[in-house]
């Protein structure tokens, strides 16, 4: 089979003209990146959601930098070929525009990224244009921000009302004229997706924001039943893989405590005349 080529700015930038949607998942590690790239997936974030789903803490906010290129660099591994882009972690952009500048560097220096996505609107729009005129892609997310949960009131669903959903839409202009090549919308109603989707000259990436959009996000976590705590109504189940490693792990323990494991195909022997004068070296 011919090797897949690698997804650039204009591999996306001719399915979005050509209307075909593009694909996205989030991924933190070396097998997971592989078995993405196998199966054509265009745009790969390494999401600060980690800090969540491979880290085990209560929100975003506690993930630093040198977390993200650790995950950043072995997805990197896996996936060649994929456009892959590095989520800026809390407080490593929001500082300055010097901040911003430095930390997007990173991902593209240490962990080969593509791209830099980078959370908020008009208030970033500064280091939006200052990561751009530095040479690297950068993505906008709009919506939900999880950085901003305690601001946005939680994790909820934003742009309800049409003041709201004005600001976000006149935010999604401002981040496209700084330069953004897209803008993942988190969570905000179909039809504001819509509307923001139909004024852009950018791609536009939705994650539970509706079918509108140039391409669909998803939690890779989310998509098999791998984070424990909850599965959001924004995500579609495609593969329950944390109760066949449960249902694995109870079988494993079950089998080592009644003896059936390991069976004779898990283990070697050695010849009787090797054993033989092992033993008799060790009685010697
Ligand atoms: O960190 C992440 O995975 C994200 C998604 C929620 C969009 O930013």
């Amino acid at each position: 089979m011919a090797e897949r080529k690698k997804v650039t700015l204009p591999t996306l930038y001719k399915k979005y003209r050509e209307g075909e949607a593009i694909t996205m998942l989030t991924c933190y590690d070396y097998p997971t990146a592989y078995f993405q790239d196998e199966a054509g997936v265009d745009m790969v974030l390494v999401g600060d959601s980690l800090g969540m789903t491979m880290l085990g803490y209560d929100s975003t906010l506690p993930v630093t930098m040198d977390d993200m290129i650790r995950h950043a660099q072995a997805v990197r591994r896996g996936a060649p070929h994929v456009w892959l882009i590095g989520d800026m972690p809390y407080m490593t952009y929001q500082p300055s525009v010097e901040s911003a500048i430095r930390n997007a560097g990173r991902f593209m220096a240490e962990a080969a990224c593509d791209a830099i996505k980078l959370e908020g609107g008009r208030e970033m729009a500064d280091r939006m244009a200052g990561i751009v005129a530095a040479g690297i892609p950068a993505m906008g997310h709009l919506g939900l921000t999880p950085q901003s949960a305690s601001a946005l009131g939680g994790f909820r669903l934003q742009g309800k009302g049409a003041e709201t959903a004005r600001r976000i839409v006149e935010d999604a202009k401002i981040l496209e004229e700084a330069g953004a090549y897209s803008i993942l919308l988190e969570l905000v109603p179909d039809r504001v997706c819509q509307v923001i989707t139909e004024r852009a000259n950018i791609p536009i990436i939705s994650l539970g924001s509706g079918p509108q959009a140039s391409g669909q996000l998803l939690i890779y976590h989310d998509m098999f039943g791998l984070y424990p705590k909850f599965t959001p109504k924004m995500a579609r189940v495609y593969g329950n893989a944390g109760e066949v490693i449960l249902n694995g792990l109870k079988d494993y323990v079950a089998e080592v405590t009644d003896g059936s494991f390991p069976g004779e195909e898990n283990y070697f022997g050695m010849k009787d005349e090797e054993f033989d004068e092992l033993k008799r070296g060790l009685e010697g």
